[in-house]
This record gives structure tokens, C-alpha cells and sequence, in this order.
């Protein structure tokens, strides 16, 4: 709950999420629950001590790679069917209760085809989730496979590759490249992005979150992105900002991300202003809800603390989200109804 008088209309407010890791939604009872359940032992470290120890390491990151070894190592407790399920369910719970009304969900396969579970159990757990998030929820949603840019690049064609099934039968909808950024840029992942493009996917890849412009313009020319995710060192770049801006790319931000990994000093740091006042399109979301200080409402309302904006603003924000959304004109114009409902609720 935020100290802002917008509080309720920014619970209200019909949200998509865009930029959320289901491994990131692992919450610290969750590890423990599932290393027990499936006998993993989890490393001995005083921070695995309890699941509240955990909790509060992740109070120090003090850079992405800090935060991923911890993310990669408390995966391992993933094993099943059931134990994606479970993990995307908790998130789509979550996200409903923060009124998220449609989600397009990252995933990591190389993280668990690693340990060797094979793909169609994360996939399989993983769509199932989705599948009742819909009709439960009535929250839609798109599932986006990440490649791991620290791996070799043949581990990401080999994912894609196993994938087949699942791409052309519509479970996977998109692609996209995540871990660590610095020393691994996109161009690298250049004709695994084209396979995926000749198969009809959408595209999104992190970039300028601790890396600098050219990880976001490396992206866009040789990945054919549709969005960035992150993408917050636009600002240091003006003309590239003016092309984002002309060409409409979505950036997908994640204001709490990047004061836990202190790619940001603070929320009031980040360039949201000079985004909107360029008219560069983005949306906010978690990221990593178990890790950075809960779910997107949680960043909402950071946001709102941080720069005050007016129902204008964020109603401009909420459509933007919509809009950089990869489902039907028909869905888009449905959720934009039920934002401009809200909106004149609260005017
Ligand atoms: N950046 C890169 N990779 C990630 C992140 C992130 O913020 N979260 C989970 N994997
Ligand atoms: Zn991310």
C-alpha cells in the first residue's frame, strides 16, 4: 500500500505486464517448499538457512550478476510438471490481485534443460498455468522463451530447435535474451533471432539495463526486436531516444529491478519524465516479483510516490502497455475500454 492518494484507482487500473520472469516469481517459501519436496539440497550458505534469511539477501545485490547467481541457484528446486505449474500459478494469482489483465510471461528453458529436465516439462507445467489463468482469471497471456546470453550461442539454437513443437503448435509466442548483459551483445544471437522471426515469432531482447545504447540499437538492427526490455540507458542518447520514440517501441521498465540491482540510485532517478515528455513508449512491471519488492502494483505505486504523475499520465501509461501488447486489435480495444472506465470513475 502506497502513501499516495492515487492508491486505489492504481489498484484499479487495468494492467499488462510485459516483463516478468516466472523463475523470478520463486518466492524464498517456495524454494524451501520445493527442495523439500524433491530433496534438493539447497547450497550451505548462511542465507539457506530459512526462507527469511533469503529474503533478506536480497536486500544487498549489489549488481544483475550478484541477483542471477543467487535466481540460477535456487532453480534447481524446479523439477516436475507440477513444480512449474505451481510456480506460474502463484504468479498468476499474484498479478490478478494486482490487477494485471494480461501477462506475456518470460521463461528460461536453459536453466532447467541444463540440469536435465527436459524442456516439455517446463513448457507442459508452464502452459497448463496459462491456460487457467485465462479461464479462471480471465487474465490472457503469451509465453516468451529466453535465451540465456552468458551461454554459448549454440545452446540457444539447440533450445530453439527442441522448441519446434511447441512454436508451431502457438504455445510459444515470442523470443527473447536475458542474463547477463555486459560482455554479450545481441548481435551475437543474430541468426538464432532470424530462425525465430522465419517462424512467425515476436521479439524482445534486454538490453541497456547495465549495458549501454548500443546493447539497445544492437537489438533493434540485428535482432529485428519488437520491444526492449529494460532499456532505461536510452536517456544517455538522444537521437537514438527520438527513433525509439518515431518507430513506437515499447520499452518495458521495471522501476524496482533497478534500484535493487543499483542500476538506478532510486525510482525518482529514472528518466520516466523525459520518456513521457518524448513520447518514447513504455511500460513498468517486476520483473523478478519474488526478488525486488513484490509485484507490479508494488512498482506502480513506486512510481506514483516518485513522480506524482496526474490520471492523464498514467492513463497515457496503461494504454501504451496495452498497445505494445502482442494479442488482437479486438483485446487491445477491450482493455483500453476498461482503463478509460476507471479512469472516469476516478475523475
Ligand atoms: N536482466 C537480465 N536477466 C534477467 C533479469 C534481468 O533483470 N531478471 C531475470 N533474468
Ligand atoms: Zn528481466
Amino acid at each position: 500500500m502506497c502513501k499516495s492518494p492515487l492508491h486505489p484507482f492504481l489498484v484499479k487500473l487495468p494492467k499488462c505486464e510485459h516483463h516478468i520472469h516466472l523463475e523470478g516469481a520463486l518466492t524464498p517459501q517456495l524454494v524451501f517448499h520445493l527442495a523439500s519436496k524433491n530433496a534438493i539440497p539447497l547450497p550451505k550458505l548462511p542465507h539457506y538457512q530459512n526462507p527469511e534469511a533469503l529474503a533478506a539477501r536480497y536486500e544487498a545485490f549489489d549488481s544483475l550478476d550478484d541477483f542471477l547467481n543467487i535466481h540460477y541457484a535456487n532453480m534447481s528446486v524446479l523439477i516436475t510438471e507440477d513444480d512449474f505449474y505451481e510456480l506460474a500459478w502463484s504468479y498468476f494469482c499474484a498479478a490478478h490481485a494486482d490487477g494485471v489483465h494480461h501477462a506475456e510471461v518470460f521463461f528460461d528453458p536453459q536453466s532447467h534443460t541444463s540440469r536435465g529436465i527436459p524442456i516439455a516439462s517446463v513448457i507442459k507445467g508452464y502452459s497448463r498455468a496459462l491456460a487457467r489463468a485465462e479461464s479462471e482469471l480471465g487474465v490472457t497471456s503469451r509465453l516468451i522463451m529466453c535465451f540465456l546470453r552468458h551461454l554459448p550461442v549454440p545452446s540457444a539454437h539447440a533450445t530453439f530447435d527442441s522448441a519446434t513443437g511447441f512454436i508451431q503448435d502457438g504455445t510459444i509466442h515470442g523470443v527473447g535474451l536475458d542474463s547477463s548483459e555486459v560482455g554479450f551483445p545481441p548481435e551475437l544471437f543474430t541468426d538464432v533471432f532470424r530462425k525465430a522471426k522465419d517462424a512467425g515469432l515476436h521479439r524482445t531482447a534486454h538490453g541497456g539495463e547495465e549495458g549501454d545504447v548500443s546493447y539497445i540499437t544492437g537489438a533493434l538492427d540485428s535482432l529485428e526486436v519488437d520491444r526492449i526490455d529494460h532499456g532505461i540507458r536510452l536517456i544517455e542518447d538522444r537521437e537514438v531516444m527520438k527513433a525509439i520514440a518515431a518507430k513506437g517501441t515499447l520499452l518495458t521498465i521495471c522501476p524496482l529491478s533497478n534500484v535493487y540491482l543499483r542500476t538506478a540510485k532510486s525510482v525518482a532517478s529514472l528518466p520516466l519524465r523525459e520518456f513521457l515528455e518524448a513520447r518514447v513508449q513504455f511500460s513498468l512491471n517486476s520483473d523478478d516479483p519474488a526478488y525486488f519488492g513484490g509485484g507490479i502494483l508494488n512498482n506502480y505505486c513506486a512510481v506514483e510516490e516518485a513522480f506524482g504523475f496526474s490520471l492523464d499520465e498514467w492513463k497515457t501509461i496503461a494504454i501504451a502497455a496495452v498497445q505494445g501488447s502482442w494479442i488482437s486489435e479486438a483485446r487491445k480495444s477491450a482493455l483500453v475500454q476498461k482503463i478509460e472506465h476507471v479512469v472516469s470513475q476516478f475523475t
